[in-house]
């Protein structure tokens, strides 16, 4: 059986994904903060098929936690790092440092954080993914051409999102040769408690077409920032 990880599990476009996994037959390790949430995931789950971590991608204890669930299954073909909150506010007199460094610290350093502990799990795989939840707002190529000027976007959500893009990159460069395929993936615009107005989709159609476009477009030689259905995104 296959197995994956996806962090923020408890609801959005996370649970959309532990859904779809689950209802596959994929073994799926949902990361969630509410020890509530995550034994009512583990109850009403088939036997053997769930395996909850339950922590915070920003504390310090949340590699242990990875590594000891991710023992007990023995590998993990799939990672998503997709636990994430919007930014408060905009323009640059209204954004503190506590919000930019909490933003960083969820979409960057936790997603470092999950992938540290995974990816000698992933190394026993055989065909190792690991997809980062991105976001248009992450495109530089964009943003500087203006496409999303006067939109009221946070500085946090957008820095932070393209620095987690650049994990992707780094990650990219150092596992790629050894078989590891990275996606930075836009799921596009979904309905969800974070989502911005202009959702098209739900999460749960969201979350299929990411499982969708990772089998058919998975490639290790090189990371891709990407969108299901829509394609490639400038960086
Ligand atoms: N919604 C959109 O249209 C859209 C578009 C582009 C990208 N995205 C990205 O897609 C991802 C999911 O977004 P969503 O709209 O589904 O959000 P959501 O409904 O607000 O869910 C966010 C999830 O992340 C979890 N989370 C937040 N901080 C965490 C932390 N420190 N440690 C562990 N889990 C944490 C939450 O857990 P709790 O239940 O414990 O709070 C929740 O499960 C995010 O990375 C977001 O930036 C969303």
């Amino acid at each position: 059986m296959k197995s994956v990880l996806i962090t923020g599990a408890s609801r959005g476009l996370g649970r959309a994904l532990y859904d779809h996994y689950l209802a596959s037959g994929w073994i799926v390790l949902p990361l969630v903060r509410d020890p509530v949430v995550a034994s009512e995931m583990k109850k009403c789950a088939p036997e053997g098929q769930c395996y909850p971590i339950v922590s915070d991608v920003c504390s310090t204890e949340v590699e242990e936690s990875v590594n000891e669930t991710l023992t007990q299954v023995g590998k993990l073909d799939l990672l998503i790092n997709n636990a994430g909150i919007p930014g408060r506010s905009s323009g640059l007199e209204n954004t503190s440092a506590e919000e930019a460094e909490e933003l960083f610290n969820i979409h960057v350093v936790g997603a470092l954080r999950v992938t540290r502990a995974a990816a000698p799990f992933l190394q026993c795989a055989a065909e190792p993914t690991i997809i980062n939840i991105s976001s248009r707002l992450a495109s530089l190529a964009r943003s500087a051409a203006g496409e999303f000027a006067d939109q009221g976007f946070s500085y946090t959500y957008r820095i932070a999102k393209a620095a987690q893009n650049m994990l992707s990159v780094c990650l990219a460069e150092e596992f790629g040769p050894e078989g590891v395929a990275v996606f930075a993936m836009n799921p596009g615009q979904f309905v969800s408690e974070s989502a911005v107005s202009g959702a098209s989709i739900s999460a749960a159609e969201a979350a299929a077409a990411i499982a969708d476009w990772v089998t058919t477009h998975r490639q290790v030689d090189h990371v891709q920032f990407s969108q299901p259905n829509a394609g490639i995104i400038p960086w």
